[in-house]
């Protein structure tokens, strides 16, 4: 099949053919949205369906693919699409706490591991992976995502894309990525999900759509337009957004969908007065496929007929679609994925990936815990939570492949007396059961604590607006607080909880968020010291629900909170500061960054900048650590944010270890967006600022001059 067989086939559908090649209907399988009915057979075999979603499995894939190959007039395939955000039937960590590694290697070769998985259950695409920049904690679907920073995003973005898609789209072990949710979503007002977006062209050009841009650069091959307007205007209607800034300035020659029944939905939007109006907006905007809504198959005839859609964008959206099939190579064998081997479950990787998300928030010196505690009460409703380790979005897997804390517990520590005790339920009033874990916390050498959120209280539709710990876990923790024993907090969660008191009050808290198959163990080994925990949080942890959207890499205040004037930018009620930084973690060794060096004190467009700063490991044991490089705009056209990432590194230091870290740094890197949006390098002083977090009071700096 090349393009010529494309024309060929365009030339010979139907009306009808072309409008069902555009329409992703469901099938059974998965609901991931209001039901809206599914594809009937009589459907498929009408040519009325061009793939179909959240349906896998060789059985119920083959059925389908063989009725569209064998039973339709002209025996085009269908492709099926389906979530695999953090696996298939292996999960990992759920994407915000995968993003806490650092590390795009990992990133790439978990999507390729799910996608070998997802591929030979018969999926040819995923919608995925989740590129939203969030910055707003109450907005359930941050645990989907990579975090608050674009530059992780960008690397994000093109990991996932090499993972799910690999060097060769037909592979029947690869599957085409689907970059989602394009765009804004994690800007929606008070962080309520499907609510409207509205941002400056500023803000959305350097935060929101850098991942997106990356993603494209990196071949994804399809796009998801977000349910959300921005600035007054619906993504699945989005013209400058979706033509003018995907298709022309990107080149982006993909396909297009929409999500789940989002193009009837801009008749919510108040932009479209029937389904005609949505499909021809939808339409126009280049959108190539109707998730769900039905409405391409039902009403862009009308739509032509009044004139207001245009058969030449309906054929350039058929092209797309039939040479997405081309490239997933479904004209030369529609079955190569279903009849794929399915490879062994990634249970290691799975665990590897699970000890790189693990966090130390907080060690008053507790952890790890000493060889001679032999009695441990693990007590709270995430303990012994199997179901919950997976975290949202996990529609293939069995939660029995995760072991639970308790379980992962009990299996590194068989000498210890390990009790358990729920105290409560994850959400609800029930507090009967302090009492009894009180009780054996009171009889502990050491509690640990495991609260926090149910699986189902993150992603999707899973806002929160006091995203605290749910149900009475606070009337729990506080009880286990005041037995007097050590206590040491483990919070699961999609999201940062707002937890000062547990901060505060626990000898140590761990944010273990989701880690899917691995969960148990990792946590484990990281509370007894047999992992180092190397998580570093790829969001601002905000302390109070006030503060938020909170991040790094804001603008400037007209007057910053630089002297205890009382006319400066700040709370009369609460610190400005998170409760911890983007980039926060603490190791169990304790390294130290020193001899910021810059190889010159000024530069000009074209030219690179080495960053060198020294890093000592001044404890016993190997560390490993996350440097971050930061910079800051001392003067520009438009007011500079206050801290920008640049780059990152990890570094391994032995015991007592001293090694020079390294950053080149471009000219361009240093760049702002001018008037037009553009990236123009301005004259000017920059701060190039290194550290092991945003925080920065603590971060080495240097000046530099730009002669531009
Ligand atoms: C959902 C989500 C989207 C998902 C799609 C298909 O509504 O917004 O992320 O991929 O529908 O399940």
């Amino acid at each position: 099949m090349n393009r010529d067989a494309i024309e060929d086939l365009l030339a010979r559908m139907t009306l009808a053919e072309k409008l069902g090649q555009m329409t992703m209907s469901p099938a059974g399988g998965a609901k991931t949205g209001p039901v809206r009915g599914e594809a009937t057979t009589e459907a498929i075999r009408a040519g009325e369906v061009g793939s179909l979603l959240n349906i896998w499995g060789k059985a119920a894939t083959e059925g389908f693919q063989k009725l569209a190959v064998e039973e339709t007039r002209l025996g085009l395939p269908l492709f099926f699409g389906v979530d695999v955000l953090h696996g298939h039937d292996t999960v990992f960590p759920i994407p915000i706490a995968e993003a806490s590694a650092f590390d795009p290697d990992l990133w790439e070769k978990t999507a390729r591991a799910a996608a070998a998985e997802a591929a030979a259950d018969g999926a040819d695409l995923t919608f995925a992976p989740m590129l939203d920049t969030a910055r707003d904690p109450r907005w359930g679907r941050m645990a989907e995502g990579f975090g608050e920073d674009p530059l992780v995003g960008m690397r994000f973005a093109a990991a996932k894309v090499r993972g799910f898609q690999g060097g060769d789209l037909s592979s029947p072990a690869a599957i085409a990525a689907t970059a989602k949710h394009f765009v804004g979503g994690g800007a929606a007002l008070a962080g309520r999900e499907y609510a409207a977006a509205d941002m400056s062209d500023r803000t959305l050009h350097e935060t929101y759509l850098p991942p997106f841009r990356v993603a494209i650069e990196s071949g994804c091959a399809a796009v998801m337009a977000a349910f959300n307007s921005v600035a007054g205007v619906p993504m699945t209607a989005n013209v400058p957004l979706l033509r003018g800034y995907l298709r022309e300035k990107l080149g982006f020659d993909g396909v297009i969908m929409s999500d789940y029944a989002a193009i009837e939905e801009l008749i919510d939007h108040g932009v479209a007065a029937d389904r005609v109006e949505a499909a021809a907006l939808a339409l126009k905007a280049g959108v190539d496929i109707d998730m769900v809504s039905g409405v391409y198959l039902s009403a862009l005839p009308e739509a032509i007929s009044r004139g207001i859609a245009d058969m030449r964008d309906i054929d350039a959206a058929v092209r797309r679609i039939l040479a997405l099939k081309m490239k997933l190579g479904l004209f030369d064998d529609p079955f190569r994925r279903i009849r794929a081997t399915k490879p062994l479950p990634a249970i290691d990787l799975a665990l590897e990936a699970a000890r790189g998300a693990v966090t130390l928030l907080t060690n008053d010196g507790i952890l790890p815990f000493a060889d001679t505690v032999r009695r441990i009460a693990v007590v709270g409703p995430l303990a012994d939570a199997k179901a919950e380790m997976v975290g949202p979005w996990t529609l293939a897997a069995d939660p029995q492949q995760c072991a639970s804390i308790l379980e992962g517990l009990r299996a590194a520590l068989p000498d210890c007396d390990i009790g358990f005790a729920p105290g409560v339920f994850i959400d609800g009033q029930d507090v009967g059961g302090i009492i009894e874990a009180q009780a054996l916390c009171e009889a502990a050498d050491l509690v640990i604590l495991c609260v926090g959120e149910a699986a189902n209280m993150s992603g999707e539709a899973a806002s929160r607006a006091n995203p605290g710990l749910p149900g009475r876990q606070q009337q729990l923790a506080e009880a286990v607080l005041a037995s007097g024993r050590p206590v040491v907090a483990v919070l699961f969660s999609g999201r940062p909880l707002m937890v000062p008191f547990l901060a505060e009050k626990a000898r140590a808290l761990v944010a273990a968020w989701f880690l899917g198959a691995g969960a148990g163990r990792a946590v484990a080994e990281v509370l007894a010291g047999r992992v180092d925990p190397a998580g570093r949080l790829p969001v601002t942890w905000p302390r109070a629900v006030g503060q938020i959207p909170i991040h790094f890499s804001e603008r400037p205040a007209s007057r910053p909170l630089e002297s205890d004037d009382p006319f400066t930018s700040k709370y009369i009620d609460t610190s400005n500061d998170p409760l911890f930084p983007f980039g926060h973690g603490l190791s169990y060794a304790k390294v130290r960054l020193d001899g910021l060096q810059l190889d010159r004190n000024e530069f000009k467009s074209g030219e690179r900048i080495r960053v060198t700063v020294r890093a000592e490991n001044l404890s016993s044991r190997p560390a490993v650590e996350t440097v971050f490089l930061f910079s800051r705009d001392r003067v520009a056209s438009f007011a500079p944010q206050v801290l920008e990432l640049k780059d990152w590194a990890k570094v391994e230091l032995a015991p007592g270890e001293t090694a020079t870290v390294a950053f080149t740094l471009d000219a361009e890197d240093l760049a702002c967006l001018d008037a037009a949006l553009t990236p123009r390098l301005e004259p000017g002083d920059f701060d190039i600022l290194v550290g092991l977090s945003a925080d920065r009071r603590s971060l080495l700096s240097a000046r530099l001059r730009c002669r531009a």
